[in-house]
């Protein structure tokens, strides 16, 4: 089913009407006081139920907290507004609110159910309402619910609601949906179609990267449209060695996971460049030669060589800062990435290059 994106003029009315006939759920994040329009309309109905009690990277207790909530009110429809921890956690609820109660969620098959699912995206980065992921923690391990069910059937854009996104938060979800968007086209699971995702995505990063930066209407407009265009892409070819070595990165030393997915792509572009002869993408070398000679081309550059240049640019100017780690810490990274969430990656990566790499991003020589 084709998802349906509401970004014209009378769209709060079209949301409107959308919540006339349901009594909906609406999982909000940090934001949600500040996007006046979104709230004032979910206000005026008196049957909506507000869940906020979560933090980001969402853990598996507050889904039971939500399914629970959502299974008391009697609700009917599940609503997100807010960034990816927002909308994963509306995804999980939407699914798990029809599977058995007393046994755990995570282990239950996945069947569609006829609850409905509308999502307001407070960030541009994660592209989380365009695909079929939802990542979750329990016991401090990441786990993955992936499902044609995760992906919600209505969208809401307003450039608006990113008014009051704090800087940090501005750069690392915009490195987020950078991250998507350049690992999609490399990705061994790429095809025409998610290339074309993938480039329109960076297109529009490149174009209006300063706009976004600035606040202007037209960059956070762009920079919506970019991640959810990029999330399109990373729903057909999943995300490489970045996303899966990026993961630590971000429950060691709390930097944001776009943020922390760009610091190793910076390094990873160039790395895969220069070993090409590891390539593991069945197409071959000469395929992933033109993924990566077509970055530089939708970047308006040359060639693959330039477009590590501009990532390693981009990069700088936003002052992304460099965690220092000790040893320990080196090893545990090290340790953390599971070989199997590198298999989308084209080039193969061992345990040393790991090591090598992690050195080279955290810019440690120990
Ligand atoms: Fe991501």
């Amino acid at each position: 089913m084709e998802q349906i994106i509401l970004y014209e003029k009378n769209q709060y009315e079209k949301l409107d009407e959308w919540l006339s006939d349901k009594k909906t759920l609406v999982v909000c994040g940090s934001g949600y006081r500040y996007i006046n329009k979104a709230k004032s309309v979910i206000d005026s109905h008196r049957s909506t139920v507000l869940f906020d009690n979560f933090k980001p990277n969402p853990v598996y207790e507050s889904v039971l907290e939500g399914v629970d909530v959502f299974r008391k009110n009697k609700c009917d429809a599940v609503m997100a507004v807010g960034g990816g921890s927002a909308i994963d956690l509306a995804k999980c609820i939407r699914i798990f609110s029809t599977m058995q109660h007393d046994k755990n969620y995570l282990d239950q098959e996945i069947k569609k159910n006829d609850i409905p699912l509308l999502v307001i995206p407070t960030t541009a980065g994660t592209g989380s309402e365009a695909t079929r992921y939802a990542v979750i923690y329990k016991d401090g391990e990441k786990q993955s619910i992936t499902s044609e069910y995760c992906i919600p059937e209505i969208v809401l854009f307003d450039p608006d609601n990113l008014n009051s996104l704090p800087e940090y938060q501005r750069k690392a979800t915009m490195m987020d949906a950078f991250a998507h968007s350049l690992e999609s086209m490399w990705s061994i699971n790429s095809t025409e179609e998610s290339m074309e995702y993938a480039s329109e995505a960076l297109e529009l990063i490149k174009t209006n990267i300063y706009g976004y930066m600035e606040n202007t209407y037209e960059g956070n407009l762009y920079m919506l449209k970019a991640s959810n265009l990029a999330g399109k892409a990373i729903n057909i070819s999943q995300t490489t060695a970045g996303h899966a070595m990026c993961y630590k990165i971000t429950g060691l030393f709390g930097c944001a996971h776009g943020h922390a997915a760009m610091m190793c792509n910076r390094i990873l572009f160039p790395w895969m460049i220069e070993h090409m002869e590891k390539c593991v993408d069945e197409r071959g070398q000469e395929h992933l030669k033109n993924a990566f000679q077509k970055i530089g081309i939708v970047l308006g550059l040359h060639s693959a060589g330039e477009a590590v240049d501009y990532v390693e640019r981009v990069y700088s100017e936003l002052k992304l800062y460099i965690p220092n780690p000790n040893k320990d810490q080196l090893a545990v990274l090290c340790k953390s990435v599971n070989a199997d969430r590198l298999k989308n990656n084209p080039i193969m990566l061992d345990t040393e290059d790991i090591k090598i790499l992690y050195k080279k991003i955290l810019g440690v020589n120990y």
